[in-house]
């Protein structure tokens, strides 16, 4: 038989997804995948019923449903101050997923260099590597998790192609201030590199931070990406609907490597979730002030049985430091494994979002129905115990 792809070999299974089977394997809480276990707003699901009867059922075409992209331009537009041509610059993509990995191959070569902070959402590796790309690894150094802007000047001194950014970031918790923001974009324009947004927690954010949409700053239209989805915003990870707002040049690339890979997203569902898309402000708002919520009950109980962890500034996620509770030797998959079955809290191992050698922090979620969080709280209370005892 002929040798399959070398590609594979540098990069493993996700470790996000490996732990949702040990959750599941477990019946632990999974505060590992990040999903929520609340329902997605009414008016969607509602409206999906209906849809269901009358249809659309058959392939969309392969941008989006035109009414789901005006949807689209009308809200993206509104949030990121810029006036969308949802003909020429938005394609609707099966999740952000696919839309990052499309848009990696429209803007690169193989051998191209990606800058990337650490840590990192662990699919911006594989996707790059899927690419033949390098990434360049700038640290977000703790505890603040802020960049070295000398270091991230050195990264572009490296003639990367692009530099793919999350904000608000998973898993830091980071949301870049505009300084940040002016500062990255400044770079981009000296070295000629494109920015790649993904922004899927754009709209949860804490203690009335703003988000900065790249786009929007000056002169950064012509060489930015935004990637975002309805998965995490409407609270539909499963519809699997996602999209890249990019300038009609760099559009139609994306477009191509869309029609290839995957013909178009599902017409019900883009149908169904129109409604969302139409929701006014207050929704948002409320969406937000969910969160805040959800994170106020995590992060108290997390302080009060003292479990050390970095405040987070947006998005759901916490990382942890496990030190205290870690046997010696002990690795951060063997700890994560170890709780899930014997805490029955799951967790993602720090060292498969970290370039650089951290051994003890983990990620935790807390996009969960407040009963929920108590519980795992309530498990988490004598983890000292339950690990090392
Ligand atoms: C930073 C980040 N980007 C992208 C995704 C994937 O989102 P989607 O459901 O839109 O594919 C996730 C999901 O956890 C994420 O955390």
């Amino acid at each position: 038989m002929q040798e399959m792809s070398r590609r594979n070999a540098k990069f493993t299974e996700s470790i996000i997804r490996r732990m949702t089977r040990i959750a599941i394997a477990n019946d632990a809480i999974n505060l590992a995948q990040g999903f929520p276990d609340f329902d997605p707003p009414k008016a969607i699901t509602d409206r999906l019923k209906e849809v269901a009867d009358i249809g659309p059922h058959q392939y969309p075409i392969t941008m989006g449903a035109p009414n789901f992209r005006q949807a689209l331009a009308r809200k993206c537009g509104r949030f990121m101050g810029l006036n969308l041509d949802p003909e020429k610059e938005i394609v609707v993509t099966i999740g952000s997923t696919e839309a990052m990995v499309d848009t990696i191959f429209a803007l690169t070569n193989p051998g191209d260099k990606i800058v990337l902070f650490s840590p990192f959402f662990e699919n911006y590796h594989a996707q790059a590597i899927m690419a033949d790309c390098e990434p360049i690894y700038v640290p977000l150094v703790p505890p603040a998790l802020k960049f070295d802007p000398e270091v991230l000047e050195d990264a572009f001194r490296q003639h990367p192609k692009m530099i793919l950014i999350c904000n608000p970031a998973n898993p830091s918790g980071r949301v870049f201030t505009m300084e940040e923001m002016t500062l990255i974009a400044d770079l981009c324009k000296k070295y000629d590199v494109y920015a790649v947004m993904d922004e899927v927690y754009e709209h949860i954010i804490f203690d009335g931070r703003k988000h900065i949409y790249m786009a929007s700053l000056p002169g950064m239209w012509e060489r930015t990406v935004s990637i975002s989805s309805l998965s995490k915003t409407y609270s539909i990870t499963g519809w699997r609907l996602g999209y890249a707002i990019a300038p009609e040049p760099i559009m139609e690339r994306i477009k191509q490597y869309h029609d290839f890979n995957t013909v178009g997203s599902a017409s019900p569902l883009m149908e169904a979730a129109v409604v969302g898309l139409d929701m006014p402000d207050s929704y948002y708002e409320e969406f937000t002030a969910h969160y805040e919520h959800m994170k106020q009950i995590f992060t108290t109980g997390l302080r009060d049985i003292g479990i050390p962890f970095s405040e987070p500034e947006g998005t759901y996620f916490c990382l942890a430091n496990i030190a205290p509770f870690m046997k010696p030797g002990q690795t951060d998959l063997e700890f994560c494994e170890e709780m899930t079955a014997k805490v029955r809290v799951s967790a993602v191992p720090g060292s498969s979002f970290f370039a650089e050698p951290v051994k003890d922090i983990i990620r935790l979620h807390f996009a969960k129905k407040d009963e929920t969080l108590y519980e795992a709280l309530n498990r988490l209370s004598d983890i000292k115990a339950k690990m090392l005892g």
